[in-house]
């Protein structure tokens, strides 16, 4: 598990500063072929956060997270269990910028933007993570685990923000579903529908404890 108590560089940032070092970045060579840099969207603090793998075509041209396919099936999942994608969710991915022809980022693109990931997940605070796909799931669980196996599967993690430990559950990436249209029971799709349902559950749970308190 990536340690997300770590000291960052930009750790003196407020999410509006981070947000604007962030757009100008040049850390790795995708800020030589991207139109822009999509930091993230959302509200901040969240308690939900989800974070993908990168930026699309269509994410690249407006400058915000999942807003194409891939996005819209996104907000279909979330909405399925009313889940408000714009008040609700704090969305971004693990590298800022798209990769040519949308390839898998590579590991040292990963490693040069880990610090702006992590700084974000330190302030937005949130109460659950979801993974979308392969590139996030290795990233934050550092490990080399199957989606398939994974997926639906709570982990935990310790942070300095609060006092709950952190739960983080990977789930299959929007895109791969979009290529497995299968909806019947046991599929990609179905499976997808069950976590989404889970996550439902356990965000209903943290609100209820917050207004306990
Ligand atoms: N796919 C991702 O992983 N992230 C986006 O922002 C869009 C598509
Ligand atoms: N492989 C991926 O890269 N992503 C998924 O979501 C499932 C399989």
């Amino acid at each position: 598990m990536l340690d997300l108590n770590a000291k960052t560089e930009f750790d003196s940032l407020d999410y509006d500063t981070l947000y604007q070092t962030c757009r100008s970045c040049v850390r790795c060579g995708l800020a030589d072929t991207r139109t822009q840099v999509v930091v993230g969207y959302g509200p901040v603090p969240c308690d939900l956060m989800i974070i993908g793998e990168g930026p699309g075509q269509q994410e690249d041209v407006e400058g915000r997270p999942f807003v194409g396919k891939a996005g819209q099936l996104l907000t279909k999942i979330l909405e399925s269990v009313n889940i408000d994608r714009e008040k609700e969710v704090y969305i971004s991915n693990v590298v800022k910028c798209r990769p040519p022809q949308n390839r898998t980022p590579f590991p040292s693109e990963i490693e040069a933007c880990k610090p702006y990931l992590l700084r974000q997940i330190q302030i937005v605070k949130p109460k659950i993570i979801l993974l979308l796909g392969a590139p996030s799931l290795k990233t934050v669980l550092e490990e080399s685990l199957s989606i398939s196996k994974v997926r639906g599967k709570w982990y935990r993690a310790s942070v300095d923000y609060m006092t709950d430990e952190l739960y983080i559950m990977p789930l299959f990436h929007p895109s791969y579903l979009l290529r497995n249209q299968d909806k019947s029971k046991g599929a990609p799709k179905w499976l997808t529908w069950q976590d989404i349902q889970e996550v439902k559950t356990a965000l209903t749970f943290y609100r209820q404890d917050d207004k306990a308190d």
